[in-house]
């Protein structure tokens, strides 16, 4: 089978099976997906794991960081996420103080992700420190996918959204969190923004797959947020992204024609509309016709 196919089409993909992809060094795509078109669509394109990332904070809901995000907010787009795809693996991202305040917070929410919304999994971002947290999640039977390096929910203690890790203590103190997030139990991890060697090294330290978004080929697998890939995100792409459509640009064309066409009496045209007998339309506008504007072209009747 080529490299270019994903596993099997055929069946759901599962945590295991994406074990079984790093031990053949199979690639593993992510992509991010926030409602049900857009998670039928990539599902169609065969990817294996759709995050519904926090990102959804500024890809959905406009606001210019992830911070604002609510489990709420989460738990409906996760729920919209699952309803357009059935095989790929669907990760549901923790938001920001929902897994931070306590084990039992972070319990209930990771719960809620999976029950209401039905996600296979959360993720949440942190190092070691997290890694109780993990194991609390993992002993309920929830699968839980790291995230480290480029942590956006840290934002502000990080000083903006910088390359990570690029001196040898944090580098060390980063293979280290892995190793810790694995040992917790986690089945993946992220690896945001980091030296593509750095990912290397640590994807070959660990026997759980690494998923990078900016940290270089060397990863088990790549994650792209859906409006970068896709030129819906306005005109900033940041430097790990790759655009592969401008589908901003054919939105705007599109919508431009239907306004157009409104504006030049265009549309609708029969084709998109219905009519009735003349009797029928006769017998309305003798029973309300003194109210109705005359229709069919002889103009106003007052
Ligand atoms: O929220 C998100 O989209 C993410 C990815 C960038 C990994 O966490």
């Amino acid at each position: 089978m080529s490299a270019m196919v994903p596993m099997d089409p055929a069946r759901a993909v599962t945590t295991t099976a994406l074990r079984v992809m790093k031990s053949a060094q199979r690639p593993i795509v992510m992509i991010t997906a926030y409602d049900t078109p857009s998670a039928r669509l990539v599902e169609e394109a065969g990817v294996d794991v759709i995050l519904v990332g926090d990102s959804l904070g500024m890809t959905v809901l406009g606001f210019g960081s992830t911070l604002p995000v609510t489990l709420g907010d989460m738990v409906r787009h996760t729920a919209a996420v699952t309803r357009g795809a059935k095989r790929a693996l669907v990760v549901a991202d923790m938001p920001f103080m929902s897994f931070q305040v306590s084990e039992e917070e972070a319990l209930r929410a990771a719960g809620r992700l999976v029950a209401e919304s039905g996600a296979a999994a959360v993720k949440l971002e942190g190092g070691a420190h997290t890694a109780p947290t993990v194991r609390r999640l993992v002993q309920a039977g929830i699968p839980v996918m790291g995230h480290v390096g480029l942590t956006p929910q840290s934002v502000h203690q990080l000083g903006g959204y910088k390359v990570q890790a690029k001196e040898a203590d944090a580098a060390a103190t980063l293979i280290d969190d892995c190793l810790a997030l694995e040992e917790a139990g986690a089945f993946a991890v992220v690896l945001e923004c980091i030296p593509a060697e750095l990912a290397a090294l640590a994807t070959a330290q660990l026997t759980v797959p690494t998923i990078g978004i900016g940290a270089g080929e060397g990863c088990d697998g790549q994650v792209q947020v859906f409006h970068d890939l896709l030129g819906l995100g306005g005109e900033f792409l940041p430097r790990h992204a790759k655009r592969y459509a401008d589908v901003g640009a054919l939105v705007r064309e599109a919508v431009t024609a239907y306004a157009d066409d409104v504006r030049g009496h265009a549309f609708p045209g029969e084709e998109q509309s219905t009519h009735m007998d003349a009797a029928t339309l006769e017998n309305v506008r003798s029973t309300r016709g003194r109210r109705l504007r005359r229709v069919g072209g002889s103009g106003t009747e007052a």
